[in-house]
């Protein structure tokens, strides 16, 4: 179970973007957070992840205090954060990315059934180079499918 209490953040120069942020998410449930552009939806993800870190208030995750792990420390715990606009592992295949993701080989059944979650599922995928002939759309979707591969907890 992931639990924020009372987190709050402010730019640099002063701007509050998050104040007094509570919610739990339990186990298994998925939570879905909309908002206006600039609104802090971002930023809230990113302190989850450990990439940014808060004014005040906590984050839990399974009663533990990990507000100020840093990302790798979050990741062992099963963190896993998908990135909005994903640079990293520009030349791999898909079915490479999703390797690496997962820490092992996988068979075009199992690389079927993570793309198919994100609705890619096609032979023409699974040995595509990851580079700048795919849409934006098609990178966002396989950096989702990475992140699902890696099987954590969040
Ligand atoms: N590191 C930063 N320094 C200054 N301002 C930031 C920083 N990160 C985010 N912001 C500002 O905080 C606001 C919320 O951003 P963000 O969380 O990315 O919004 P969104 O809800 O669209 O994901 C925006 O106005 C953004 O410019
Ligand atoms: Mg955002």
């Amino acid at each position: 179970m992931l639990k924020l209490e009372h987190l709050s953040w402010r730019t640099g120069d002063g701007r509050q973007i998050l104040k007094d942020i509570n919610l739990t998410v339990p186990d298994g449930k998925l939570l879905v957070i909309t908002g206006p552009n600039g609104g802090g939806k971002t930023t809230l993800a990113k302190m989850i992840a450990g990439l940014l870190l808060p004014d005040s208030g906590r984050i839990l995750l399974d009663g533990q205090d990990i507000t100020s792990l840093d990302p790798t420390e979050k990741a062992r715990l099963g963190i896993s954060y998908a990135f909005q606009q994903p640079v990293r592992f520009k030349g791999l295949t898909v079915r490479q990315l999703l390797e690496l993701a997962a820490g092992g080989r996988a068979d075009y059944a199992e690389l079927c059934d993570t793309l198919s979650r994100v609705g890619l599922c096609a032979r023409e995928y699974v040995d595509r180079e990851i580079n700048a002939t795919l849409s934006g759309g098609e990178i966002k979707r396989i950096e989702i499918a990475s992140v699902i591969s890696r099987h954590t907890k969040l």
